[in-house]
């Protein structure tokens, strides 16, 4: 048997409850991990609270999965009979929504495929605050056109998990790099690598007059039509997550608009995988990146590790420790 947080409703984080289930086993082409630290996705948060698009893909009336948790890093415990990358002791990391969830417990099993081998140079927790943001983050960047240096990029929502791997990366490359948040999170923002912040509660950003090569957009309010008016000539937008409305703007417009002008509108589909884990770990290594951890919590302390997700208050990433 393994300790896992396990909910059965949707509405609040008092659904998550740490109770005792059987410690699964791996089918032939998965590992079984035993979790050393995952973290908080909004992703998570939001299958928690059970909006139309989280019931639509989670289960309509209750949820499908009962163990969530994307973010795993831990150690590979058990391995199916056809999985010959990986033995055990070996230290991993991945980005399990695609795979079904689960890191937050002891235990979880996930297919070899979904995973990478952990750098030394990161310890659990901070591997743990990588798989998801930090995909989501490398993915939305690299984009339809690779960043120059000197390109003006603009990261809306900037504060949160995936910007705190955005904005050094955006840096990285060289960009002028602009990030948009509230009040609260302007000063990590800086920290972080920002040029230029901007409170999103007292400017919008479409409307100051600047252009930028990049708008990269964690959180989109605005339909598609507000974006032409902040991006230069040949630049692009590249929507990650928000609202209904943005959302399908993007889509729908986006690509008749991308079609007849010189400017590029897309909804990034994140796709996890281990080579871009990879990736990310050599820029750990060169010490060009290091992983933003807001707070550190217990399994017990899911309700409230996940409460600073939901409302918003995570400055970078929040890892739980199993
Ligand atoms: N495309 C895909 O395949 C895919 C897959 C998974 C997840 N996602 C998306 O990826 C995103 C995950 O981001 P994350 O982990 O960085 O989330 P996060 O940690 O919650 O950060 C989002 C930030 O945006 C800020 N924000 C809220 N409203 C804003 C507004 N109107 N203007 C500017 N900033 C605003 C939030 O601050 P306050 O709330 O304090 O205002 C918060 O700091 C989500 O949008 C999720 O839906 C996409």
């Amino acid at each position: 048997m393994m300790r896992a947080v396990v909910y059965g409703e949707y509405g609040s984080t008092n659904a998550l409850h740490v109770i005792d289930v059987p410690t699964p086993t791996p089918a032939a082409d998965q590992v079984l991990v035993r979790v050393g630290a995952t973290s908080v996705n909004s992703w998570d948060w939001d299958l928690i609270e059970g909006g139309i698009l989280a019931r639509l893909e989670g289960g309509l009336r209750e949820p499908r999965r009962r163990i969530l948790g994307i973010d795993v890093a831990g150690t590979v415990v058990g391995v199916g009979q056809h999985v010959t990358s990986f033995v055990e002791g070996d230290e991993v990391f991945g980005d399990l929504s695609g795979v079904g969830f689960g890191a937050f417990a002891e235990y979880v099993v996930a297919p070899a495929g979904a995973l990478a081998r952990k750098s030394p140079s990161l310890t659990f927790v901070q591997a743990a605050a990588v798989p998801h943001a930090g995909l989501l983050a490398l993915q939305g960047l690299r984009g339809k056109r690779s960043i120059e240096p000197g390109d003006k990029v603009l990261i809306n929502g900037a504060g949160g998990g995936v910007g705190s791997f955005a904005i050094p990366l955006a840096r990285k490359w060289g960009a002028e790099v602009t990030g948009v948040d509230r009040e609260e999170k302007l000063e990590a923002m800086q920290t972080w690598g920002a040029h230029h912040v901007i409170d999103y509660e007292a400017v919008d950003f479409t409307r100051t007059g600047i252009r930028y090569d990049l708008i990269f957009d964690v959180t989109s309010r605005r339909t598609v039509l507000a974006y032409p008016r902040a991006l230069a000539v040949g630049g692009s937008s590249v929507v990650v997550g928000g609202s209904i409305p943005a959302l399908l703007s993007t889509v729908t417009m986006g690509t008749l608009l991308t079609k007849a002008t010189d400017r590029q509108y897309s909804v990034l589909v994140h796709r996890p995988n281990p080579d871009d884990l990879d990736q990310l770990n050599g820029f750990f290594e060169a010490g060009l990146l290091e992983p933003v951890i807001d707070s550190i919590w217990s399994l017990d302390q899911i309700r409230d590790a996940v409460q600073l997700i939901a409302d918003g208050a995570a400055k970078g990433k929040v890892v739980v420790t199993v």
